[in-house]
């Protein structure tokens, strides 16, 4: 079965709630006289702040769904400034992302913590955005691929096969982050292969071959039909290219198998 394509807009700490509103506004009305059976799952990550703005403009758009940016594996209790999957749960998030460089980079985020939130999310029947990439310097070193089977192999450790194959995964190249400098399509393609491969090693190639592999890292609309051609991409997560509903809108269209 082929696999359903995901375009993902990753917010980041953009949009209060009136600007939330408003390019909401702009996505929904964009995707309105899209034929549903051709478009990409599209989902939509805003801040905490901005979830239940975002819920209630898609609360009759069934085209779209809720990711959160962020969450703490644990249940409840002494976490000052976190956010439950519960509390989630409450704006129907379908999708959290883990794992994205800036977090990893900014707050210290271990391999073993995101393994931690991969199999709470997974517990709580979410779907994990699992962030992966190289830095430059890993890159020109040549570990790329051994740098992204290790992280992948972490960030799966004690998942079971099901929920391995429900899973979502993001390339993320890091010097492809919001620079404007998007990595080749063809080798992009190569490195999500590569990903693919450790996920065989790790489960079967029937999960390998179930679970979606995103490529993220200054993605825009005229990239993406491009990047949708290749075989082993399945949609792009999306930082900058998100913040505006005419080119979020445009790379929806780009991921559709025909013209519209
Ligand atoms: P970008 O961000 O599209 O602005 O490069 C992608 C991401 O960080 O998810």
């Amino acid at each position: 079965m082929a696999r359903r394509p995901i375009i993902a807009g990753n917010w980041k700490m953009n949009n209060n709630k009136a600007a939330a509103k408003e390019l909401m506004e702009g996505i929904v009305n964009g995707v309105k006289s899209l034929d549903a059976d051709l478009m990409p799952e599209v989902v939509v990550a805003p801040t905490f702040t901005a979830l239940w703005q975002v819920q209630d403009c898609i609360k009759n758009e069934p085209k779209i769904a809720l990711a959160a940016q962020n969450v703490n594996p644990n249940e409840s209790g002494a976490y000052t400034g976190e956010v439950s999957l519960d509390m989630l749960a409450d704006f129907d998030v379908k999708f959290v992302i883990i794992g994205h460089s800036e977090r990893r980079q900014m707050f210290n985020e271990s391999d073993e913590f995101i393994n931690e939130k991969a199999k709470a999310i997974l517990a709580k029947g979410l779907i994990p955005i699992i962030c992966c990439g190289e830095t430059l310097e890993q890159r020109e070193q040549g570990v790329t691929d051994a740098h992204l089977a290790s992280q992948i192999t972490k960030a799966f450790e004690g998942i079971s096969a099901s929920d391995a194959a429900k899973s979502v995964i993001a390339y993320e190249p890091i010097w492809a982050i919001g620079t404007g400098k998007s990595c080749d399509a063809v080798e992009a393609n190569r490195t999500i292969g590569e990903i693919r491969k450790v996920i065989a090693k790790l489960y079967s190639a029937d999960v390998a071959d179930k679970i979606r592999i995103l490529y993220g890292g200054s993605v825009k609309p005229s990239t993406i039909v491009e990047q949708m051609a290749q075989s082993e991409i399945d949609g792009g997560l999306i930082g900058g290219a998100s913040l505006k509903a005419d080119s979020f809108v445009e790379l929806i269209k780009g991921a559709m198998p025909v013209s519209v």
